[in-house]
């Protein structure tokens, strides 16, 4: 069932635009000047109930956009969205009861008070029936590790406890939509770790269908089966994560660790090197002919080491921006 859905949605802002310097000052008092900035353009997609989907693209590609205008907080230029078959931005409470926007820049926690107070303040706003309300709290503050600090002021908490707390305070009236705009910005490996196995666990015990944002694609390779890219505010690529990859880089990567200097004549006959520098070796070779590579740079070097990697998916998506360049 398609819970979420937009059908050539754009959204365009008129910008003001000013000449350089004080004179172009002085002009725009007489003229004004507007562009319009395409922050999303004709973009068409839908989501099936129970779907993580990651939306990547550069900076300014108009992923918040989106999830602003399917969370109801902006009006769309033109096209049409439905989010579980209602209009978001008309922001009928039994929409809103079903629907969470979590932004990683922004908090909605009270700075000076434990986010209990905000929690309780939240029960109020959705009408979370007390039993329903200590259930999930208790579930929630259970899984991300934080029943000890929920009665601390939230300034005193670390940014990874503040990130949880937030998380909380989004998903305590169990919203089945969740639009996730960089969760784990600024969080260290380990707390990003968390918080991806928490999303996780919370897809899978509500069923809940998700959109996250990231520039970290750890997110996206550990939580998101497809992905929509975007850029220019516009679609350049919908399907599966793995087909992506596939076909942006189809090649590994074998590291190779020496135990003796070798005739680095000989390198180029294994591939594309990507750097020699004694013991280290790295080969870039296609994805068909890794094991057999691997093979005969073992039987003709001494190897001390060796493995064979995937792409990075970083680089899996720069290539793929730096083929799609617009213009
Ligand atoms: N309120 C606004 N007024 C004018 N232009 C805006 C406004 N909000 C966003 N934009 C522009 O719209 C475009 C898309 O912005 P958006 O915030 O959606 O990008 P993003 O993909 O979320 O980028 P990032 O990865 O940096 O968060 C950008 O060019 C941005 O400058
Ligand atoms: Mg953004």
């Amino acid at each position: 069932m398609a819970v979420i859905v937009t059908d050539h949605l754009s959204k365009h802002y008129q910008v003001h635009k000013k000449e350089p310097g004080f004179i172009g000052s002085i002009k725009s008092l007489f003229s004004r000047k507007y562009e319009t900035v395409k922050a999303v353009d004709d973009v068409s997609f839908s989501i099936n109930e129970g779907e993580v989907v990651g939306f990547i693209g550069p900076n300014g590609a108009g992923k918040t956009t989106t999830l602003k205008c399917l969370s109801g907080l902006l009006y769309p230029t033109k096209g049409k969205v439905s989010v579980l078959d209602f209009i978001p931005f008309n922001r009928k409470s039994a929409f809103l009861k079903q629907i969470s926007l979590v932004m990683g820049q922004k908090n909605q926690l009270w700075w000076d008070l434990p986010a209990m107070d905000t929690f309780l303040l939240n029960k109020e706003i959705y009408q979370i029936p007390t039993g329903q309300f200590e259930k999930v709290l208790g579930d929630l503050s259970d899984r991300l590790g934080v029943k000890d600090i929920l009665h601390i002021p939230v300034r005193k908490l670390s940014l990874g406890q503040r990130m949880k707390m937030e998380l909380i305070a989004s998903l305590l009236h169990s919203p089945k939509v969740l639009f996730l705009d960089e969760p784990t910005i600024g969080l260290d490996v380990v707390m990003q770790k968390t918080i991806r196995a928490f999303l996780k666990e919370y897809n899978q015990a509500y069923n809940a269908t998700i959109i996250l944002t990231s520039h970290y694609m750890g997110d996206v390779e550990a939580l998101c089966k497809r992905v929509i890219v975007i850029n220019f505010g516009k679609i350049l690529y919908d399907g599966l994560l793995s087909d992506l990859v596939r076909e942006h880089a189809p090649y590994k990567i074998i590291k190779i660790i020496l135990s003796e200097k070798i005739d680095e004549k000989k390198l180029p006959e294994f591939g594309e090197t990507r750097s020699y520098s004694y013991p280290e070796w790295e080969v870039r070779i296609k994805h068909e002919n890794a094991n057999e590579i691997a093979s005969k740079i073992l039987k003709q070097f001494p190897v001390e080491d060796i493995t064979i990697e995937d792409p990075q998916m970083e680089d899996v998506i720069a290539g793929f921006f730096s083929a799609n360049k617009k213009g």
